[in-house]
């Protein structure tokens, strides 16, 4: 496999999966194809702008024709698919455009490759990147999300990944599509855009701002290091069976209220404040409509099948998140004073 088609690269966990495989895979050609919303952020991919095997496609997958014209362009032979709206509070107050990205953007996305490989799928593979939250809410503390927990998704974004699961197996399903689906829990680590709870606490201890937790802080969510997700992909693309789900998760719950704190503590010391100054920073705001109680994932079959194991203990991989954005203050200032500074004001005066 050579030219290799990789979604939402200038994201987040895009950025980082982008960086993998320019380094890893000389030998493959990689298209890093992003319309650069909002999240979407050239200095992710600046590392590897300059390598001969990397190139950078501006367009959205939303505009079916263009995206029909690429893969007759340029051959792709494998599709990494993670371009998404990615935050929930933001498909709260827009559906639509989760509806429109996530749903419509996958189809076309799997109608060109389709169109595009012609049943000629030897060596093809059009890998979809998803969540946990697809899976719905965990009461139960004995419960973990397994691949054959029944889809219940509660937000509007959960709702439209669920949906593009399904068009993706249906794709497998209907036309023999050489599809795989990876279901994966929280992400952290450099790069996360400062709306997202573990990088928007980081700016706000920097910047002595209030944190806002939702409701009581009780939700609980289980954090995978983003540079462990991006190996895990790496291992599904490479070697997961066709037509198959895996969850990717890193075995580590946390109650939102309990990170803040431990991010408070790492933060003062950092920093060079007194224990505790942080923590009177902590703010209980209104809690998100619907806001899902528990994710857990059960990993085990990845870690069985194909091997693929989290290489940080969660305290290990915070302090160097929290290193990250120490260190690249300019990355976070150009992020916080552009279009996501209007948004959060907004948010949290409405609160
Ligand atoms: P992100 O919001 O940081 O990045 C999304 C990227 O997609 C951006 O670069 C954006 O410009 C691009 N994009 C958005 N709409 C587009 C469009 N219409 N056409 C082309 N590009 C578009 O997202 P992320 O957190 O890196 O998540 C990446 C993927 O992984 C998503 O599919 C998400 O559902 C999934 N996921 C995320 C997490 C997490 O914790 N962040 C966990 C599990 C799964
Ligand atoms: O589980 C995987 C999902 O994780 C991904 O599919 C999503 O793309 C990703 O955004 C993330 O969703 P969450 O809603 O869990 O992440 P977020 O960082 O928005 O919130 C984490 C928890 O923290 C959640 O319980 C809500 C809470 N929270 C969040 C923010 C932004 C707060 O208490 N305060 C906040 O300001």
């Amino acid at each position: 496999m050579k030219k290799i088609v990789i979604t939402g690269g200038a994201g987040f966990i895009g950025s980082h999966v982008v960086r993998l495989f320019v380094n890893k895979y000389p030998e493959y050609q990689i298209y890093n194809l992003d319309a650069l919303t909002y999240a979407g952020n050239l200095a992710n991919n600046e590392d590897v702008s300059k390598a001969s095997n990397y190139h950078f496609i501006k367009a959205d997958i939303t505009d079916a024709e263009e995206i029909d014209r690429l893969f007759a362009e340029h051959k792709f032979e494998g599709v990494l698919h993670l371009a998404a709206e990615s935050h929930v509070d933001r498909s709260i107050t827009d559906p639509l455009a989760f509806v429109k990205t996530n749903v419509l953007g996958t189809v076309n996305l799997l109608q060109a490759a389709k169109r595009y490989w012609n049943g000629q799928f030897e060596g093809k593979r059009f890998y979809h990147i998803s969540t946990d939250e697809v899976y719905g809410e965990l009461h139960n503390p004995e419960e973990f999300f397994l691949e054959t927990t029944p889809y219940d998704p509660r937000s509007p974004y959960s709702a439209s990944k669920a949906s593009s699961d399904h068009f993706v197996r249906a794709f497998h399903e209907t036309y023999g599509l050489p599809t795989v689906i990876t279901n994966c829990s929280n992400n952290y680590g450099p790069n996360h855009f400062p709306e997202k709870l573990i990088p928007l606490m980081i700016h706000n201890i920097m910047h002595n701002k209030p944190l806002p937790v939702y409701g009581k802080g009780e939700n609980v969510r289980d954090w995978l290091f983003v540079i462990d997700h991006a190996r895990a992909i790496d291992t599904v693309f490479h070697d997961g069976k066709i037509g198959d789900t895996y969850n990717i998760g890193g075995f580590n719950e946390w109650k939102n209220i309990d990170l803040v704190h431990l991010l408070c503590k790492i933060m003062d010391e950092k920093l060079g404040r007194p224990t505790g100054t942080s923590t009177q920073l902590i703010t209980y705001v209104t809690d998100r409509a619907g806001h899902d109680l528990r994710y857990a994932i059960d990993a085990n079959k990845i870690m069985k099948e194909l091997g693929w194991q989290p290489s940080l203990q969660f305290e290990e991989g915070l302090e160097k998140t929290v290193d990250w954005y120490l260190t690249n203050e300019k990355w976070l200032n150009e992020v916080t004073s552009g279009d996501y500074q209007k948004y959060y004001t907004n948010m949290y005066q409405g609160r």
